[in-house]
């Protein structure tokens, strides 16, 4: 077992075995997560590459992976990492109800994002009556929690792999534990935030793909588990994204998603000049048609980014610019860094350099002691913006962030309330920004047949727009021209010219 030796026993597995064993009996090699740990922000960053010892290589052979993914693109790029991994060792993809070994990987920034896993992971357990070999494991961002972890021992004994999001690169000895050593695997990292780089990947698109630019998040908001979950932000080298980019262009993508939490933080841990505008300026000549770019904290946009999305023909119109409150005394509650103001002028720079931008946003509503005040000055802000899309979410209290201790009187009634006079309001941005695109020509990146209706087509426009459309069958992962003929909320509708 090459890829134990030399290791001590501490950097090994923390091995953990329920079978008929008084737990706290191993809580000495028993590595759960700490939210005090997570906290830090210490030492520099390791670059892995990332390899599998060849004992491991034939572990899946006759054996079937599912992975079920919740969250954010981060999540759904992981996913894409762990299915190359499976498949490197030999597992084929398989629907769950055929699955040797299922995997949940889980995003902790709401509760009922956590619900849902756990009422999966009951309707799962029900699959291992009828395969006593199947294998349950749960990872993503859930696990980094420290009382998640605790309730998954207490309560859900039948999981046999729990890990978190900084040890993916871990899965190949994961799986020889659990199912050689046939031991439960717990191993959960807080304070790591390390890269990996060459992990293969099985990505689920053809055209357009995932690229993480940077992990972790050092912003810190107040009602947010994010930074506790993903560990420090820390930037990959541009050579490392420019170069696979290319490839990617090389092999027929269309459009790349660059992906961190807060993107325009981007290389500032590294030890150099490099900027996140200098990035998309870099990318904009490796030859992909589209670039994309998620999330962007206001604090952090700056002219230079504007600067280059105006310069770079293959930088889309479209910014996703969370704001999450229009109203000052939220925002510093909430630890945003800007105001109002600061937000309006960024709005203000971006619409005067880049004239037909499209913007989006993720508001909350009901963050402890929000006020009617409070709550009708998101309103007039979005109105005043005119963002023609919103995530809106009423604020979820994540154990362990400092809003989880603010007092907070107002009603749940209230709450929905607030959400559903909200989204009125971001509904009517919604079909404006739709409107404005009628009787134009756009250019679509075809994605696929209508779900529908199988006589159309289905993409989106260099604005971030849906499109469903009347065309020609060979144009799907393509570039076209669609006519505009109506504007809906959610969607626009056009022929192919
Ligand atoms: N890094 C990104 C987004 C992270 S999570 C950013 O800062 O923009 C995506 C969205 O979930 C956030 O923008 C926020 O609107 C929402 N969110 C995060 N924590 C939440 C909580 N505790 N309750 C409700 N919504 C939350
Ligand atoms: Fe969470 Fe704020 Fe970081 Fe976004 S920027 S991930 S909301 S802490
Ligand atoms: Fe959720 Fe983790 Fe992403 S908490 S939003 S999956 S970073």
């Amino acid at each position: 077992m090459n890829f134990i030796e030399g290791k001590t026993k501490n950097e090994l597995l923390v091995r953990f075995s329920l079978l008929g064993e008084n737990m706290k009996d191993y809580g000495k090699y028993f590595k759960k997560p700490s939210i005090k740990d997570a906290r830090l922000r210490k030492g520099d960053t390791e670059v892995i590459e990332f390899n599998i010892a060849n004992e491991l290589m034939s572990l899946g052979k006759n054996k079937k992976y599912s992975i079920q993914t919740y969250g954010c693109q981060g999540n759904e790029a992981d996913t894409e990492k762990m299915a190359g991994i499976f498949e490197q060792m030999g597992f084929e993809k398989a629907p769950s109800t055929e699955a040797d070994i299922i995997l949940l990987n889980t995003c902790a920034v709401r509760d009922n994002a956590e619900n849902r896993v756990f009422g999966e992971m009951g309707r799962l357990s029900s699959l291992k009556r009828t395969n006593p070999n199947l294998l349950l494991g749960i990872c993503g961002c859930m696990p980094q929690e420290e009382s998640v972890v605790n309730k998954l021992l207490e309560k859900y004994p039948y999981i046999d792999l729990i890990f978190g999001t900084h040890n993916i690169h871990k899965l190949p000895e994961y799986l020889y534990t659990a199912y050689l050593d046939k031991e439960r695997v717990v191993e959960v990292f807080s304070t790591e935030g390390s890269i990996v780089e060459d992990i293969p990947k099985i990505r689920d698109n053809k055209t357009k793909a995932w690229i993480n630019i940077m992990y972790g998040c050092d912003e810190f908001c107040t009602y947010c588990i994010v930074p506790y979950t993903r560990g420090k932000e820390r930037s990959r080298m541009p050579e490392a994204i420019i170069a696979e980019v290319k490839e990617l262009a090389e092999n027929g993508y269309k459009e790349v998603t660059l992906l961190g939490q807060n993107v325009n933080a981007y290389a500032k841990d590294l030890e150099s000049e490099y900027t996140f505008g200098q990035l998309l300026r870099d990318l904009n000549e490796t030859g992909i048609k589209r670039i994309r770019y998620t999330t962007s904290h206001p604090r952090d946009l700056d002219l230079d980014t504007i600067k280059a999305m105006a310069e770079s023909e293959n930088v889309m119109e479209h910014l996703h610019l969370p704001v999450q409150s229009g109203s000052n005394s939220v925002l510093k509650k909430m630890n945003r860094k800007y105001t109002r103001e600061d937000y309006l002028e960024l709005v203000r720079l971006l619409k005067e350099y880049i004239p037909s931008i499209s913007i989006t946003t993720d508001i909350i509503v009901g963050f402890p002691n929000e006020t009617e005040e409070d709550f009708l000055e998101t309103i007039s802000l979005v109105e005043e913006v005119g963002f023609e899309g919103a995530f809106t979410f009423i604020y979820s209290k994540r154990e362990g962030t400092p809003a989880a201790k603010y007092e907070d009187t107002v009603t749940n009634e209230e709450k929905k309330s607030r959400l559903n006079r909200l989204m009125e309001a971001t509904n009517k941005g919604y079909l404006i920004g739709s409107k404005r695109f009628e009787h134009e020509v756009v250019e679509v990146l075809v994605d696929s047949t209508s779900k529908n209706d199988p006589d159309m087509l289905t993409g989106y426009t260099r604005h971030n727009k849906l499109v469903n459309f009347k065309g020609n069958k060979d144009s799907i992962g393509k570039i076209v021209k669609v006519k505009i003929k109506e504007g809906k909320t959610w969607h626009l509708l056009g022929e192919q010219v």
